[in-house]
């Protein structure tokens, strides 16, 4: 066998959950008939027009994507009131945060974040040679902005700040933030991951674009994979200064944003009574999952997100389990804990119909 790192030698890889085809051939259920809960993508299809548009590009599939993803980046720059000097796209906003820990990461170093959150930082943290530091939430599972900071020392060159988070799904007061940020020295990068900023309908909250725009070490990363539910094409984009945006870019391979991302994307923006729409219709299936998991008596955080997560203790596993023969996925965290995605009303009623069930079972 070839010399492989022995950090790298040593990690299982990322689960990205089971494969519908395994778990229907399993439990003799059709594909068809699957209720996939565990990675929060949205519900439904993507925007209208978004099909129509990328049908149109694949006949010249035989061309390289725009490097520059200039129509996407002019549009999206528009939407956002900012440059376009101050956009990178990645494939997927896991993609840029490989970037960024590439660029600023590596021996000798650390990232700090939360913990419980987005499992990928743990990964792109160890890719790059970095140490990762994992900070606990507070006891309202949200991010511990003081305990985040003090964990950042010398050798901190990244701090990443999910808000909301994953998979606790609370978030902070804008004030907060800035003043967690404000408090970070130049020389770290903080980087909010706003990933499901936009199903959030909380008045404290904001985004932190125009503040990435300002500040040398603040980069936002969002990505077009949840409420856009462009997923599988694998687009995100990160908003940071310009000087910032021209560091980073030299830490990603050339052309990683395909064309069918790039048109997808640009026929979503523009929409926003289609966001609002998806936005609403989430809010009203998470008040109406809280409310019901709060009737059986299961423990919750507060989310503003598309998912919802939930304690179940120690029948964690054989709970998940109950609910994967009913064709009904979820997807167990540590602690006990579990993480529901917001589905339609159908997906939603076969969730609870399943969790019934899994529980009188286990
Ligand atoms: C907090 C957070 N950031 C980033 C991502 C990844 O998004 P993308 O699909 O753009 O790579 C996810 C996906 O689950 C997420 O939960």
């Amino acid at each position: 066998m070839p010399r492989f790192r022995s950090d790298i030698a040593a990690l299982s890889p990322y689960k990205v959950g089971r494969q519908l085809a395994d778990v229907a051939r399993e439990h003799g259920l059709d594909p068809s008939e699957i209720v996939k809960l565990t990675a929060n993508e949205g519900p439904e299809g993507p925007f209208p027009g978004v099909v129509e548009a990328v049908s149109s590009v694949l006949a010249n599939s035989n061309r390289y994507p725009d490097n520059a993803c200039w129509d996407l980046g002019h549009a999206l720059s528009a939407e956002l009131e900012v440059d376009f000097s101050n956009l990178m796209f990645g494939a997927g906003s896991v993609a840029l945060l490989v970037e960024i820990a590439t660029a600023l990461g590596g021996p000798g170093t650390n990232i700090v974040f939360g913990w419980p959150s987005f499992v990928m930082y743990r990964f792109v943290a160890i890719w790059s040679g970095s140490r990762h530091v994992e900070v606990p939430v507070d006891s309202a599972f949200r991010i511990d902005l003081e305990a985040l900071r003090a964990a950042i020392d010398d050798e901190t060159t990244v701090v990443v700040l999910c808000n909301p988070n994953n998979p606790t799904g609370t978030i902070h007061p804008a004030d907060d933030i800035e003043a967690f940020i404000d408090s970070v020295p130049e020389s770290v990068l903080v980087v909010m991951d706003e990933a499901y900023h936009e199903f959030v309908t909380d008045t404290s909250y904001r985004s932190e674009v125009s503040l990435a725009v300002e500040r040398p070490n603040v980069v936002v990363l969002r990505t077009f994979s949840k409420i856009y539910a462009l997923a599988s094409h694998r687009i995100g984009y990160a908003v940071g200064s310009t000087d910032l945006i021209i560091e980073l870019r030299k830490a990603q391979a050339p052309l990683t944003v395909n064309q069918v991302a790039q048109t997808a994307a640009l026929a979503s923006l523009g929409q926003p009574a289609e966001l609002e729409r998806r936005r609403s219709e989430n809010t009203a299936r998470r008040h109406h999952l809280v409310g019901a998991l709060g009737e059986r008596g299961l423990p919750m955080s507060e989310s503003h997100t598309n998912f919802v997560y939930f304690e179940l203790g120690d029948r964690v596993d054989s709970v998940v389990a109950g609910m994967t023969t009913h064709g009904v996925l979820i997807r167990p965290m540590g602690g006990g804990w579990a993480r529901v995605t917001i589905g339609d009303d159908e997906e939603n009623r076969r969730f609870l119909e399943a969790l019934d069930s899994a529980l009188v079972d286990k």
